[in-house]
């Protein structure tokens, strides 16, 4: 037995906006078969805006199509398949967007967001199984990262999924699952930012604000925000940035290095530019650590003064889903949020229906937004 749900498509790549009114991506009413083994069949209750959404409408971050996007969500488990234990209907989930196998060499070694068969899964657009689950007239649609939540239902493998309790509304645990475990993760277990360290934060998106927040809880001082939109500077400074600049008017190597005694000992680029990916290494003191957030087109090259890694000891990391592990980081996440240590509800911008999902990707795409987010049964 299959279910019939809207689901917003991406029919193909390399749309520029506007996409209001557009072709590229519309909403469709789709078949979604049953969850097979391993899978959840879940109602997608709130779906945030990522710019990694944005980047496969563009082509930046190439993808199969037709795909159902949108990859940080949450919502309530319908119906488990064949073999699934320990999720039942009625659970509460956030979707991540790199399912883990729980076997292969990267999970056994602690390391799930490199989970090399939810890699091979997310690239084909499949789930962890191999298989699609929407369709139409024998056409078969891709999955965004194993979640596509744009969409009033969809079919997730179990290793997507973790479950939260139901008093976590779902606006914050949407958020959770990409925005948040990255930014958070990226200070946290990435950079592994220590009290009194000076970290900058490029990029005040949903993942540079999480980071922004992180390095707050985590003691660092100062705490330098860089944002080329002054609402986005004001957003940091409130969220625990103890100094902004505007990445437009500003020396930004300079200036950091003057807020910060010479250069920071922490820089997270969570733009998804080459060039400052550049500028964040420049930033960094001596010893210090740039971390790679941000997901630049895969034709972009980055260069740095090479002597520098040696002669200065610099230190330059990449991280993917924070560098999470989602069962044991989303419950630490809720428990912040609980405590009013973590105010993720300060990134969501509003919420929108389908038929504002185009326009909604106009304001991400004008730097106008935080976190939107999709309420399927909202129309
Ligand atoms: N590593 C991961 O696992 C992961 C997860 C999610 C998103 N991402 C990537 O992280 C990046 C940020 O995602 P987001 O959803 O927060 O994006 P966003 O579009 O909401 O935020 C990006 C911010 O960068 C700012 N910006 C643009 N040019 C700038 C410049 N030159 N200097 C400083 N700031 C500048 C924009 O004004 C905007 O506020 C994207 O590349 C996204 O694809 C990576
Ligand atoms: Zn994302
Ligand atoms: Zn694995």
């Amino acid at each position: 037995m299959s279910v019939e749900t809207r689901a917003a498509v991406l029919w193909r790549l390399g749309a520029e906006p506007p996409y209001a009114g557009g072709s590229a991506l519309t909403v469709e009413s789709l078949t979604l078969s049953d969850p097979g083994a391993g899978e959840l069949l879940v109602r997608v209750e709130a779906a945030g805006l990522c710019h990694s959404d944005l980047s496969v409408i563009n082509g930046s971050r190439p993808r199969p199509t037709p795909m159902v996007l949108g990859h940080e969500a949450a919502g309530v488990v319908e119906a488990a398949g064949p073999g699934v234990i320990d999720v039942a209907p009625g659970d509460h989930v956030v979707m991540t967007f790199v399912p883990s196998c729980g076997h292969c060499t990267e999970c056994a070694s602690g390391r799930p967001a490199m989970c090399t068969v939810g890699a091979v899964a997310n690239g084909a657009g499949t789930l962890v199984s191999g298989g699609t689950r929407f369709g139409r007239d024998g056409v078969g649609f891709a999955h965004h990262l194993g979640v596509s939540a744009f969409a009033e239902r969809t079919v997730v493998s179990r290793g997507s999924v973790v479950v939260v309790p139901p008093s976590v509304p779902f606006d914050v645990a949407a958020m959770l699952g990409c925005a948040v475990l990255t930014g958070f993760g990226a200070v946290v277990n990435t950079a592994v930012v220590r009290p009194g360290e000076s970290v900058v934060v490029f990029g005040l998106g949903g993942v540079g604000l999480s980071a922004v927040m992180a390095a707050a809880l985590a003691g660092a001082h100062p705490v330098v925000a860089v944002d080329t939109v002054a609402e986005k500077l004001s957003l940091a400074r409130s969220l625990g940035a103890t100094s902004v600049l505007d990445a437009r008017s500003d020396d930004v190597v300079a200036a950091v290095r003057d807020a910060t005694g010479g250069g920071a000992d922490h820089a997270l680029e969570c733009v998804g530019s080459a060039a400052v990916l550049e500028t964040a290494f420049a930033a960094t003191a001596r010893g210090g650590t740039t971390v790679a957030v941000g997901l630049p087109d895969p034709a972009h090259r980055t260069a740095l003064p090479a002597v520098t890694l040696t002669g200065e000891g610099r230190v330059l990391r990449g991280s993917y889903m924070g560098s999470a592990a989602p069962a044991r980081d989303i419950p630490r996440l809720i428990r912040l949020w609980e405590a009013g240590k973590l105010p993720v509800g300060r990134l969501r911008t509003g919420d929108i229906a389908f038929d504002g999902l185009a326009a909604a990707f106009d304001e991400l795409a004008a730097g106008r937004a935080v976190r939107q987010l999709l309420r399927p049964a909202a129309t």
